[in-house]
């Protein structure tokens, strides 16, 4: 490299040295590389010179060129490097934004109706949604001819294998693993072939069983009548109305008053002595209550949902009407 080439890259090394700011880089690239620049002048200067000179110092101002450009790169990552560590230690710099979500409605209704059943003294249980046909029907005293049973309300996975149509089945699975007294509610997932704007393949629902002794419908109707007081922060019109189900015996319904209209709540009863037993649990020394709701219809009327549908749609301006809920 000549002499006057060896000093602008010395000149160029302090120049870079005091260098501390991306600003001031730019123009000192710009002052040796940019196209009117120190070292694209000398190329120009070049073209005047001998061939011979120009074969040797053409060869040298490239050198110089490529110790320029490495010299460059290599303070410009060594600023951004410094700039990263500025901003991460920056702690009076303003916070970026942070999107917080809302709570699922049925979530939020799941999330009531477990705070007041745990103060009752009801323990929460998981079972599986994956279910056979002992303890989703047999063990519940469902016959084999139950319409519930067929094709076109289940969805069965094999001969033996269903997705579970109602959480009922983990009452069983608590029955025989633990003995009583027995205080629990199980919140999970069910389906049933079913599908139109009131009606969802998959839905919500949470049962509560109690087993003790000396347990009688005044209980379940005591349970119950507060339970809805709690849920809804006020007293409502509510009746318990005669119905079926195969598991319980009395069974009932519980109906509310809304806008003048009995609406159907939730379905209740007496633990059928044939569970008891399908259990190992002594229905002479035993008895329980049993109840079960659909989350989706509860949540409907809590917060004036008319359409089934749009707890499914991930609509974030449905959604967010919910925020600061908890
Ligand atoms: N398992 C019933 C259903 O899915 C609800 C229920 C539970 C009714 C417990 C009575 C007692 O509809």
């Amino acid at each position: 490299m000549s002499k006057e080439y060896s000093s602008l890259l010395s000149e160029l090394r302090e120049k870079l040295v005091s260098c501390s700011s991306q600003h001031d880089l730019a123009n000192i690239k710009s002052h040796y590389l940019g196209r009117k620049g120190v070292i694209s002048n000398e190329f120009i200067k070049l073209r005047t010179a001998s061939t011979e000179e120009r074969k040797i110092l053409g060869g040298k101002l490239n050198a110089l060129k490529d110790e320029a450009q490495k010299l460059i790169a290599s303070k410009a990552s060594e600023l951004s490097v410094s700039v990263d560590c500025n901003e991460k230690t920056d702690i009076s710099l303003p916070g970026s934004n942070i999107y917080l979500g809302s709570r699922h409605p049925v979530n939020l209704t799941i999330n009531k109706i477990i705070d007041i059943l745990r103060n009752y003294g009801f323990e929460t249980v998981d079972g599986f949604e994956i279910e056979d046909e002992f303890h989703n029907f047999d063990a519940l005293n469902i016959p084999a001819s139950h319409p519930a049973r067929d094709m076109h309300d289940t969805f069965y996975i094999s001969d033996d294998k269903l997705l579970r149509t109602h959480t009922s089945s983990v009452q069983i699975r608590s029955m025989l693993s633990s003995s009583p007294p027995l205080r629990i509610m199980t919140p999970g997932k069910v389906y049933r072939s079913d599908s139109d704007p009131t009606h969802s393949p998959m839905f919500h629902q949470i049962e509560g069983l109690c087993i003790d002794k000396n347990i009688n419908f005044c209980h379940l109707k005591s349970l119950l009548s507060t339970f809805i007081t709690e849920l809804f922060g006020r007293d409502m019109d509510i009746r318990f109305r005669p119905s079926y189900f195969p598991f319980t015996e009395p069974s009932a319904e519980l109906d509310i008053k809304f806008n003048g209209k009995w609406l159907e709540v939730l379905g209740c009863g007496m633990v059928h002595p044939n569970v008891l037993s399908n259990v190992k649990i002594d229905s002479k020394k035993y008895s329980g209550f049993a109840f079960g709701l659909g989350i989706e219809r509860l949540a409907m009327l809590q917060y004036g949902i008319t359409d089934l549908r749009m707890f499914y749609e991930n609509d974030l301006s449905f959604l967010s009407q919910f925020k600061g809920l908890k």
